[in-house]
């Protein structure tokens, strides 16, 4: 275990890559509502820095429950390496430039589908959802680029706690938390 929690991130997620597991970037976040709700909803990271990076609808529930800023958690579950990852940390939207940067490397599919979904928001039909593909494609057909839609866009978890669990055998597992006290992170051994 290296003393800086984020490098260990980096390094348990190369091993889930290496370890061929499916979708290793993926998480599961947890956010909380203006009225205190909790919901949970899996997305992939897309990079790591002085936080974990993902990118949504701003306007989808996460997006409404995180608005500007707000504390969320974070758990990645390598369970075939019987491995987990716990973050605690506050969301925070990154800047337009890296959104911008973004969205611009991601398939043309993908991007039409930012325009033409309004995550998290009812609709009648398959159908009429595929139309407002096919409305969007027709939208764009000219344009070489697709522009982002100002509601999409990054997110950055900047993280408070992170804890490291690893199965040991007789469900003696390890469990290594690291809390941020400024810069500096102070390392515990939890009972599991
Ligand atoms: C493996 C996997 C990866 C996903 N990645 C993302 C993602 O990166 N961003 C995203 O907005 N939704 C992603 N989703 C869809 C979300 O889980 C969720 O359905 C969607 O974001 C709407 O969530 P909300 O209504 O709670 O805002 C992913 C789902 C799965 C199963």
């Amino acid at each position: 275990m290296v003393s800086d929690p984020l490098a260990q991130l980096a390094a348990w997620l190369v091993d889930a890559e290496q370890a061929e597991i499916y979708e290793p970037n993926a998480f599961v976040l947890g956010t909380i509502d203006s009225t205190g709700r909790p919901s949970a909803r899996t997305v992939l990271l897309k990079g790591l820095d002085s936080g974990l990076l993902f990118a949504t609808n701003y306007l989808s529930r996460k997006g409404d429950a995180i608005g500007g800023g707000s504390d969320v958690t974070a758990v990645f579950g390598w369970y075939s390496m019987y491995r987990q990852v716990i973050i605690e940390g506050r969301a925070e939207r990154v800047s337009v430039t890296d959104s911008d940067e973004y969205f611009d490397s991601r398939p043309r599919g993908s991007q039409l589908a930012a325009w033409a979904s309004e995550q998290s928001r009812p609709i009648q039909s398959r159908d009429a959802l595929d139309q407002q593909y096919e409305d969007t494609t027709q939208r764009f057909a000219n344009d070489d680029t697709v522009p982002r839609p100002e509601h999409w866009g990054g997110y950055r978890i900047v993280p408070t706690r992170m804890e490291f669990w690893k199965g040991r055998s007789n469900r003696m597992h390890d469990r290594i938390a690291f809390e941020r006290d400024g810069d500096v992170w102070n390392v515990t051994r939890l009972q599991p």
